[in-house]
């Protein structure tokens, strides 16, 4: 059986908080980890996503191309993968040439049969800004759930997605105005002529998750309405079409191809360019995609169908394991406002795979769980230390002190056999719990298996037989010594490292699985040199850490409240602080756009006989003409910043308020050069 198992691609344009990978990619690294441990053959694919709305409004604010800021991104979601162990095979990008030029095929092999047809539409259009506002850059009542901050394209509270112009009361997410709708032509993919088809297809699928299932369902009651799949954007892949200019694939187009276009490139790379059809193009491929629960529409109906339209015979999606969501410290995730864990920053203080470890205890499987640090370090110390670590720590401490580290093959009696059959239940148990998704129940069933190790060992009471009966505390480390070889192979998708050690420190073979781990796993043994396999966590490290994460949230509130009442206001500074800006009158005498920017000015002003450039965001409120002679306030000793090639030096000073920016300038007029305090 030849398995692809994929994660959602992240946008390429923020960092990954514990919140995604306990979704989307620590139960598929667990999934394919065990996969492997049974000797199955399979892929795991990831990637960045680097189309949509969000990256080009992120490139839009820093000034920098949308390009700038997928390579930043792809780079350190990468990194931050690495430290906590989740190990793609291939992990590419959407905006490769290899991926456009798929993505375009797929269009075009939809567009001839023509499940693809054009139509004129509409679509919000600032006059503001004289754009079209597709998907992010517009916000409003969602019309399903009536959620605020619902953007164009979809709902993220109820997951629905809905033609945009029936968002209420839409704002633009540039300037805060109200759009308007013009007319538009685009692209729509016509979900209705697969209704039979995806009907069929779901009918086999009685094994999915309630919650997908579910979903799923309740969509095809709705009736499957025809899907725009363009965008009035310059971002993204163009579309194939010689009437098309200014217009791309909607990124939930292009996005669930970039699987494949990344399998194409892990084939390419390890010198076997046609490996990827053994995989796709194999209807019996179990194709599995392991997402959020905001991810299910796209998974589950139009990817499905835009596979079902294409030419080639790709492998449909056989499971879609679709996560809720986690919350941390009982507060909804948000990365807007700081309200989160970073993965990158929390593995430089942590073992990547203590986060694991309580990711898979507390997985969101079925419900939205907690990330509470003070159960972080409970889980830590509690199961790591001191149920799992204290097992191995007390056999082997006894085995070193007392056998030289050599335990022998021996006999076993009634109650230790029985133990070792009622841990072959768990086992099997613990088996079926990975092939169904089951993480956050396995955690449990391994610890199960500690306790009774501990328990065994406690009734046997070594430390008091090894005075009279040497053999019997063999046979007692002997069975502690297999249990912990099953726990090595059980806990190894979870733990993968500390595993290894343990099976180093053990003695037992790199290779061993779950074929080993029933009945006499381990024969006999004498044990390397040991050490302790975990070690706790203080309560002042995780008091530093809630701290941290209070601060941070603060700083951002801080950062984002336009207008700070009094009793909020920064920290006191002293005169001498205050006296280091350089604060001055400047006269704009010459301004212009920064093309491809949404808000950007380049200016050149006078101070005294002084002449400098700056780049200043503000063309959402002034145009160049408008500033063209206005005496402004600058602060004009501020470190100089590289902005879209041009170096910035100074900054003109404005009040910030519900989105407005109004410059401050002289109540009486004054010369420019003037000093400002
Ligand atoms: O929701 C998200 O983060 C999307 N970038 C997921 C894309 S999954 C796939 F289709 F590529
Ligand atoms: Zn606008």
């Amino acid at each position: 059986m030849k398995y692809i198992v994929t994660s959602a691609l992240p946008y390429a344009n923020g960092m990954l908080h514990v919140g995604h990978v306990a979704g989307a990619y620590l139960p598929a690294d667990i999934f394919v980890r065990f996969l492997r441990l049974k000797g199955e053959d399979v892929v795991y694919i990831c990637g960045t996503d680097e189309h949509g709305t969000p990256i080009s409004i992120s490139a839009d604010k820093e000034g920098i191309s949308p390009n700038d800021v997928v390579d930043r991104y792809h780079a350190s979601i990468k990194e931050a993968f690495d430290g906590v162990g989740i190990e793609f095979d291939s992990f590419s990008g959407t905006a490769r040439p290899p991926h456009h030029k798929l993505a375009q095929e797929f269009f075009l092999s939809l567009y001839e049969k023509k499940h693809i047809q054009s139509k004129s539409t509409q679509q919000f259009y600032c006059e503001h800004d004289k754009r079209y506002l597709p998907d992010r850059y517009v916000e409003g009542i969602c019309p399903r759930c009536g959620a605020t901050n619902a953007s164009g394209d979809q709902c993220d509270k109820c997951g629905q997605i809905y033609d945009t112009i029936t968002l209420v009361t839409p704002k633009c997410k540039i300037c805060g105005n109200e759009p308007i709708i013009r007319d538009t032509v685009h692209w729509f993919l016509h979900l209705d002529s697969f209704r039979e088809k995806i009907r069929d297809w779901l009918s086999t699928k009685e094994y999915w998750k309630e919650n997908v299932r579910n979903f799923m369902l309740g969509l095809l009651e709705q009736g499957l309405i025809e899907r725009s799949i363009t965008r009035d954007l310059s971002w993204g892949v163009p579309v194939p079409l010689p009437d098309a200019e200014g217009k791309v694939l909607y990124v939930w187009f292009d996005a669930p191809i970039g699987y494949i276009s990344s399998t194409i490139e892990w084939a390419a790379e390890r010198g076997t360019p046609d490996l990827w059809k053994d995989y796709w193009l194999d209807p019996s491929t179990r194709l599995i995609h392991f997402i959020g629960k905001d991810n299910i529409i796209f998974h589950a109906l139009i990817w499905p169908a835009m596979l079902m339209g294409q030419d080639q015979r790709y492998c449909l999606p056989y499971d879609i394991p679709a996560n809720e969501f986690m919350n941390l410290e009982g507060q909804k995730i948000s990365t807007s406002r700081n309200w989160a864990i970073w993965v990158d920053e929390f593995v430089k203080e942590f073992d990547g795979e203590y986060l694991r470890y309580y990711l898979a205890v507390n997985a969101p499987e079925k419900q939205d769980s907690d990330f509470s640090l003070n159960d972080f370090q409970l889980k830590i110390n509690g199961d790591l230390n001191n149920t799992l670590g204290n097992l191995a720590n007390r056999v082997f401490a006894f085995t070193h002190k007392n056998f030289q580290g050599n335990i022998v093959h021996c006999a076993l009696d009634e109650a230790s056999q029985q133990l070792l059959t009622d841990i072959d239940k768990l086992i099997e148990e613990i088996e079926n719990g990975y092939a169904d998704y089951q993480v956050k129940k396995n955690t449990r069933l391994i610890m199960d298996i500690a306790r009774l190790g501990n328990k065994y060992f406690d009734e046997r009471k070594p430390w008091m037989v090894i005075k009279e009966d040497k053999e019997a505390v063999n046979e007692t480390l002997f069975v502690c010594y297999n249990i912990l070889a099953k726990i090595s192979v059980c806990l190894t998708p979870i733990l993968p490292k500390h595993c290894r050690v343990l099976r180093q420190m053990m003695n037992l073979p790199e290779s061993f699985s779950f074929g080993d781990a029933y009945g006499i796993a381990a024969n006999c043994t004498v044990l390397n040199e040991t050490r302790p396999l975990f070690s706790k966590l203080e309560d002042a490290t995780i008091e530093a850490q809630i701290l941290k994460l209070k601060q941070s949230q603060a700083v951002s509130n801080e950062q984002q409240s336009d207008n700070l009442p009094p009793e909020a206001s920064k920290a006191t500074i002293t005169y001498d602080d205050f006296a280091k800006l350089d604060i001055r009158l400047a006269k704009v005498i010459s301004a212009e756009r920064i093309p491809k920017t949404e808000n950007l000015l380049k200016l050149q002003v006078e101070i005294g006989d002084l002449k400098r450039e700056l780049v200043a965001g503000i063309a959402q409120n002034y145009s160049p003409e408008e500033l063209l002679g206005k005496t402004i306030v600058m602060l004009v000793n501020l470190e100089p910043k590289t902005i879209r090639g041009i170096t910035s030096q100074g900054m003109i000073l404005a009040s910030h308020s519900d989105g407005k920016i109004n410059l401050i300038v002289p109540d009486k007029g004054g010369v420019s050069g003037s000093t400002v305090k």
